[in-house]
């Protein structure tokens, strides 16, 4: 293990006065921290901000929401896209429930096991609900990693790298600070003028970005007008105000019927829609 201190001191020095202030890290609830953590995968923060509220005064524990029917969830989820996240996380309310006694697990082996669970989710719920020393690589802190050992790496070798930068007993507050790194400063248009880590940058903003194409680190979007998220999410918000006739579906998605039929086909297999006669509406 090499001494990190130096990196550790520039790091908690600069986030001090800066540490954004956000709900979910007023918490250390972990069904609120997983709820929130779940959403903020694939969701910007100011998305993610009335609907963590709504969620967690709906369902306060996972009893409630494992108990709700499914359209329930997702008509809270309405807005955050990805719907099938919603289906994991009651799923994983569920395990827990049948199989935790209704307490979240706090081993990684346990949290990995539930439903919509994978290495980023389970370790932010270690650091940020029960304060463990675990290292979080989402797609900020990827791109911090790539960029500051001026290296594009498999997502292994990125783990590995953020697992010895962890400062003891002091995980929770070192993974919020990097996260607000990459969120503000360490952006893909970066800021190195103003990153206190600039002096040991091994990339320092010059010549190929070493994040680009390193693991984790999220590429931009695929456009939204007009694709098939778009024409789902239509459906689903609609299903959430009342059901939908079958030979109306076309005109809900403002889609050719061809492809309606596909993407209804879709969700009714991931189970995000049922059919009821001729009709179609939320679980
Ligand atoms: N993105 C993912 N997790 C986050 C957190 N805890 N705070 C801010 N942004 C995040």
């Amino acid at each position: 293990m090499s001494d990190h201190s130096g990196l550790h001191e520039s790091i908690f020095t600069w986030i001090a006065p800066r540490l954004r202030q956000l709900p979910w890290r007023d918490t250390r609830d972990p069904w609120h921290v997983l709820v929130s953590e779940v959403m903020l995968q694939q969701t910007g923060v100011n998305r993610v901000l009335p609907k963590w509220s709504m969620f967690i005064s709906q369902f306060p524990t996972v009893h409630e929401c494992s108990q709700a029917p499914l359209g329930d969830v997702l008509r809270l989820w309405q807005g955050l896209g990805y719907p099938r996240r919603a289906k994991n996380l009651q799923a994983a309310a569920q395990v827990v429930v049948e199989q935790h006694n209704g307490i979240v697990p706090n081993t990684l082996d346990g949290l990995l096991a539930l439903p919509g669970v994978g290495p980023y989710t389970a370790r932010a719920v270690l650091a940020f609900a029960f304060e463990e020393d675990a290292a979080v690589v989402d797609t900020n802190i990827a791109r911090v990693l790539a960029r500051f050992h001026g290296q594009t790496l498999k997502a292994r070798e990125a783990q590995k790298l953020a697992d010895e930068w962890v400062p003891q007993g002091e995980a929770w507050l070192w993974n919020q600070a990097l996260m607000d790194l990459g969120a503000t400063i360490c952006r893909p248009q970066p800021l190195c003028d103003e990153c206190p880590l600039q002096e040991d940058c091994a990339w320092g903003g010059e010549g190929v970005d070493p994040s680009v194409g390193s693991a984790g680190v999220s590429v931009a979007q695929a456009k939204f007008e007009g694709s098939d998220r778009q024409a789902r999410g239509r459906l689903i918000k609609a299903l959430g105000e009342f059901p939908v006739l079958l030979v109306a579906i076309a005109e809900v998605m403002d889609r050719p019927i061809d492809i309606a039929q596909r993407l209804v086909n879709n969700l009714l297999d991931e189970g995000l829609v049922v059919r009821d006669g001729d009709e179609l509406r939320l679980p």
